[in-house]
């Protein structure tokens, strides 16, 4: 895989390889285990940024479990809107089920306060928050995340899932914006 690419109109470097990928899922699917063993949880993937660090997750899982999928959207080009529409909604009943949100990103917090709160009146008994990546200096919420794979700076991120403008969710690896 070549070290810098070109998405529509902007060129990005890599950031996080596939190793440390590997990695790093390796180290959340230990802790995870560990906190959920005998349960069986609803894996909430939130759409459409985590669908791949969703698939490769759930493999380091030893507990039983199902999948849902949901999605918002907040993001047009390179910045937030602050505006989060739900577009795609649960179809199963959670009420005193155990939930685990898988994100990709946690930016500005706003898509998981409101989908903690599209959540919480569904009376589940637990929800817990796995994130990927967390830009902690971006957050305007106060949002509970109970595992970070990595917290990184304020800058633009696309590939494993995340994209710019829809392009660069196939990349394997993570890239950033590349600085002028
Ligand atoms: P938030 O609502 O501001 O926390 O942003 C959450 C969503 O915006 C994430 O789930 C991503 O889909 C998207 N997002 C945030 N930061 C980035 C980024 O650096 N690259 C690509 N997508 C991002
Ligand atoms: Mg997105």
């Amino acid at each position: 895989m070549s070290n810098t690419v070109k998405l529509h109109d902007k060129e990005f470097e890599v950031f996080i390889g596939e190793d440390e990928l590997k990695n790093i899922n390796k180290d959340l699917g230990d802790l995870i285990n560990k906190d959920y063993e005998g349960k069986m949880p609803i894996i909430l993937s939130i759409l459409n940024g985590s669908f791949i660090f969703a698939a490769d997750l759930v493999r380091t899982f030893s507990f039983p479990l199902t999948i849902e999928f949901v999605r918002y959207s907040s993001y047009e080009g390179t910045e937030s809107t602050g505006k989060i529409t739900k577009i795609l909604g649960l179809k199963t009943d959670i009420k005193g089920k155990d939930i685990l949100i898988i994100e990709d990103i946690i930016d500005t917090g706003a898509t998981l306060h409101q989908a903690l709160k599209d959540l919480w009146s569904q009376e589940p008994r637990s929800i817990k928050v796995v994130s990927l990546l967390l830009k902690p200096d971006s957050l305007q919420h106060v949002v509970p995340v109970d595992y970070i794979g990595k917290s990184i700076p304020n800058d633009f991120v696309v590939g494993y899932g995340l994209d710019y403008d829809e392009l660069g969710r196939d990349l394997p690896s993570i890239y950033k914006l590349k600085s002028e």
